[in-house]
């Protein structure tokens, strides 16, 4: 469990200082994959080094396992760093080290006996798929190679929480897939509560559970994925997921709602494409309406088909609103579409 209460982070900077977190609340609750979204400069790595202490808060909390970091003592925050991983975008690895004296180096720090270190570290090699580049060197090894060891490294003193700072930010489409895997087995199998961040919104709708857009050093908006992905409250927010799935409508069904003025005009959102198909037809024939399909795409959140639906109802107004009722009684999300071009 990682929370953050009333967090601001100022740096002196060069010429004024620089308010890189602005009254920041939120909460990751244990075993999550929690995601924070936002463009360069919004504050994102000044976010996840508070919570393992790389920066210190200017004011506010940042609780980690019932623990206010704040108030503990040098000893007490070295027990509690340990319990946290981190990964990093340019996997920070010692080049003169074997990948094995990487993945080992927390262990030694820690003064680990030696015969424990090497069970942990072939165990850790064999779970990250790279048991046979024990004795190599990091530049021997591809970007996506290299993130595993960080990985491995990462999860030897057994953290119940890993960090994430952009850390697919370097990798190609298909080597960041299989990074992110890795991370949702991570989740999954160890139940290691995830935080990270990313300029990707393919990240966090391949991986994450919940999402926070930040900007300015504020969080702008969070939710489920499924919610942020369905309907984003803020610009940013719905830049973001125009980035993955188009939900500005193209300009033939924009004419359509500015004429209609929006009215009979549906935003629906699905998460099993199956499960939706049968209520549209069903709605033509319980109630005196049309269904007209003006648009729609799907993408997979998590695995799982998403779907967004701009339908126009046509018929009279007490005939929709039975429509709109049996929708909301069978679990199917819908929002009028207004004219904000989305
Ligand atoms: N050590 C530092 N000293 C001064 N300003 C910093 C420092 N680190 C980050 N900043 C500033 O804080 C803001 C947030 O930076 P950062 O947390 O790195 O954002 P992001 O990771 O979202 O790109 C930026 O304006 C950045 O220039
Ligand atoms: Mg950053």
């Amino acid at each position: 469990m990682i929370e953050f209460i009333d967090v601001d982070k100022t740096y002196p900077g060069i010429e004024a200082p620089v308010h890189a977190l602005d009254n920041i609340n939120f909460k990751v609750d244990a075993g999550e994959i929690y995601g924070v979204v936002g463009y360069s400069g919004a504050g994102k790595s000044t976010l996840i080094r508070c919570v393992n202490q790389l920066e210190s808060v200017t004011e506010g909390k940042v609780i980690v396992d019932g623990k206010d970091l704040t108030s503990l003592t040098p000893s007490e925050l070295r027990v509690i760093k340990k319990r946290i991983g981190m990964i990093f975008q340019h996997f920070n690895l010692l080049n003169s080290k074997t990948i094995y004296t990487n993945v080992a180096m927390p262990l030694i720090l820690n003064k680990t006996p030696k015969n424990e270190i090497k069970a942990r570290v072939t165990e850790l090699l064999d779970f990250v798929g790279l048991s046979d580049k024990a004795s190599q060197y990091p530049d021997q090894l591809s970007g996506g190679q290299k993130q595993r060891v960080g990985i491995a490294r990462a999860l030897a003193t057994n953290p119940s929480i890993l960090l994430c700072d952009e850390a697919t930010s370097a990798l190609d489409p298909q080597t960041t897939e299989s990074i992110l895997e890795l991370l949702r087995k991570i989740n999954k199998e160890y139940n290691i509560t995830i935080l990270l961040i990313t300029h990707e919104m393919s990240v966090i709708r391949d991986v994450c559970h919940k999402v926070a857009v930040m900007e300015n050093g504020k969080i702008i908006e969070r939710g489920s994925v499924f919610d942020v992905f369905s309907n984003p409250e803020t610009e940013t927010g719905r830049r973001f997921v125009n980035t993955v799935m188009q939900t500005e409508l193209p300009n033939y069904v924009q004419d359509l709602v500015q004429e209609s003025d929006g009215q009979y005009i549906y935003r629906i959102n699905f998460i099993n494409q199956l499960a939706v198909k049968p209520y549209l037809s069903q709605i033509s024939k319980l109630y005196d309406l049309n269904v007209n399909v003006l648009f729609g795409n799907i993408t997979e959140l998590q695995g799982i088909p998403f779907g967004n639906l701009i339908v126009q109802f046509d018929g009279s107004a007490p005939e929709l609103e039975k429509a709109l009722l049996y929708l909301e009684e069978n679990n199917v999300h819908y929002s009028e579409v207004n004219t904000y071009a989305g």
